[in-house]
């Protein structure tokens, strides 16, 4: 058997549409859709994501605008920067580029943005209204990764998933938001013993460590669904969680690069609109 490849380019580029006919409907009525980016420094990296948001936020109509700041600009001037979007009417979602530069304080940062601009879902006030089941800003990768459950009708009310990692970003979001869906959720972590036993008894296995090749095949029940959520560079290009043999088990798997990559501008797409419709209605 060979799992389905779970087609994160097609699914993020439908999204993608579908939030540009959105944004038509508001722009008509007075309200362009309007992300603001703060990017202090020069990671390359950083440089790349900014400038594929920028992208993603023209084609589909948005108004975009990136705070650029010197990667010795201070945590106050940094601060600055935030309270200006957070006052500026204009601006509907804002979103701080991390990493910051060394020196940094990214958790004080991201506690200054209004919540109700945070598009990325990173503030203590949306971890909490996702937490306790109120309407507010998710993470955009886990948002991601079950709207390709959705698109693939793969069933989660019910299911048994198992999420490996516990970041903030990605794997305590991601639980949340399956056991908003009435998955039966288990999260695993580096201190987990006998992982193995654990995720053989998934039906969606949601890998988020950024460990190339570290889920495999024995660790798979045949038929499940594995999203991989984790991508490193290594000498041989861009590289999963997930090892290539677990195609021959899984019977959904996300392919590393193009499946849950391009969901993540996607759905901050689909956040940004969400906080103009709010914010302007
Ligand atoms: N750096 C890498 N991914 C992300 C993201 O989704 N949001 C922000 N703010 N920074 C990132």
């Amino acid at each position: 058997m060979s799992a389905i490849m779970i087609d994160g380019k097609r699914v993020a580029a439908e999204t993608r549409a579908r939030a540009a006919e959105e944004a038509a409907q508001l722009i008509r009525r007075g309200v362009t859709p309007h992300l603001a980016v703060v990017l202090a420094g020069d990671n390359p990296a950083s440089q790349t994501y900014v400038r594929n948001k920028e992208r993603a936020c023209h084609e589909a109509g948005f108004r975009s605008t990136i705070l650029r700041l010197p990667a010795d600009c201070t945590q106050a001037e940094l601060e600055e920067a935030v309270l200006r979007l957070n006052a500026d009417a204009s601006v509907h979602g804002i979103l701080v580029q991390l990493p910051l530069p060394a020196g940094l304080d990214a958790a004080r940062v991201l506690a200054l943005i209004d919540p109700d601009k945070d598009v990325d879902g990173f503030h203590a006030v949306n971890a909490g209204r996702l937490a306790t089941g109120q309407p507010g800003f998710v993470p955009c990768t886990p948002l991601g990764v079950i709207a390709l459950l959705d698109a693939y009708q793969i069933p989660i009310a019910g299911s048994r998933a198992v999420v490996i990692g516990r970041s903030n970003i990605v794997g305590k979001p991601m639980a949340r938001l399956l056991l908003a869906r009435d998955a039966t959720v288990t999260m695993c972590h580096s201190g987990t013993r006998d992982l193995a036993s654990v995720t053989r008894e998934a039906d969606i296995l949601i890998a988020a460590v950024g460990r190339p090749g570290f889920v495999t095949p024995e660790m798979v029940k045949p038929g499940a669904a594995v999203i991989d959520v984790g991508i490193s560079r290594t000498e041989s290009g861009l590289a999963g969680d997930v090892a290539p043999q677990v195609a021959q088990v899984a019977g959904y798997l996300t392919p590393v690069p193009g499946g849950v990559g391009p969901m993540t501008v996607a759905m901050l797409l689909h956040n940004t609109l969400q906080a103009a419709r709010r914010l302007a209605l």
